[in-house]
């Protein structure tokens, strides 16, 4: 651009003075115009861009999270943890032999780690969102320990899940049948069969599509479980519960 102003310049300097003068002065503003609008308009460009990729990033987490708070709603159900569900990409690492894992076994090490992922306090849904739930009122009500209101007492599903699965673990070993709990109520009979019944639908509901492959090790064909997943974060959902726990006195 630069190049064709000075032809220009070049040109017109055969011309009269004052005519040249006042070429170049109109040239100037001209010049000095185009170069502001130019300005503008890179700006323009440069600020939808940014705005663009702003917008995408931010679409692209909040899709994934939405999923929850937005299939609740869709079904007019409520979860105070909706909103703070996240979904990472996860690779399952079984442990070999399984029982090396954390979690599998007698000892009390095992013992505190199911007690790290199911022993988790319940908490209060307020009287405003109580009817989302759609449950009796006559529910049992609790106050909040932050504010002194009047809520109902509510637990996470997942936990439930969780101290179903660790009282069949133990239940599979005979020398923790005396730990297993019971009461005149309810027998251990029935606390495991519902804890299977409440498994079996909890499964079925979620109807987990991830799909596993088969190795053949020479010796046989074996499920290979460590496929990536779409998993919740486990820990973030624990984190609130805790945060939000009803103090023993107000249970
Ligand atoms: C763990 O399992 C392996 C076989 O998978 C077995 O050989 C071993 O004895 C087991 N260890 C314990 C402590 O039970």
């Amino acid at each position: 651009m630069e190049k064709q102003i000075q032809d220009y310049d070049d040109a017109s300097s055969h011309g009269d003075e004052n005519t040249s003068f006042l070429n170049n002065s109109v040239k100037d503003t001209v010049r000095r115009n185009s170069i502001k609008y130019l300005l503008l308009a890179n700006l323009f460009f440069f600020v939808m861009s940014a705005l663009t990729l702003v917008c995408a990033i931010y679409m692209q987490h909040s899709k994934a999270s939405y999923t929850t708070a937005g299939l609740l709603d869709e079904f007019g159900l409520f979860s105070p943890v909706a909103g703070l569900v996240e979904y990472q990409r996860s690779q399952f690492k079984p442990a070999h032999p399984t029982n090396s894992s954390t979690y599998v076994g007698i000892d009390a090490a095992v013992d505190n780690a199911w007690d790290d992922i199911t022993a988790l306090p319940d908490h209060i849904i307020s009287a405003e969102n109580f009817p989302k739930l759609d449950r009796p009122a006559t529910s049992v009500k609790v106050s909040d320990p932050k504010t002194g209101e009047m809520g109902y007492r509510a637990g996470l599903r997942v936990f439930r899940q969780l101290q179903c699965l660790n009282l069949l673990r133990m239940a599979s070993h005979s020398n923790y049948a005396m730990k297993l709990p019971h009461n005149e109520a309810v027998t251990v009979r029935e606390n495991l069969d519902q804890c299977v019944e409440m498994l079996r639908m909890d499964l079925m509901c979620l109807s987990d599509v991830s799909v596993f492959t088969y190795n053949d090790n020479g010796q046989g064909i074996a499920a290979d479980y460590e496929s990536n997943r779409v998993c919740r974060n486990f820990d973030t959902i624990k984190q609130w519960t805790k945060d939000n726990a009803i103090s023993s006195a107000s249970r």
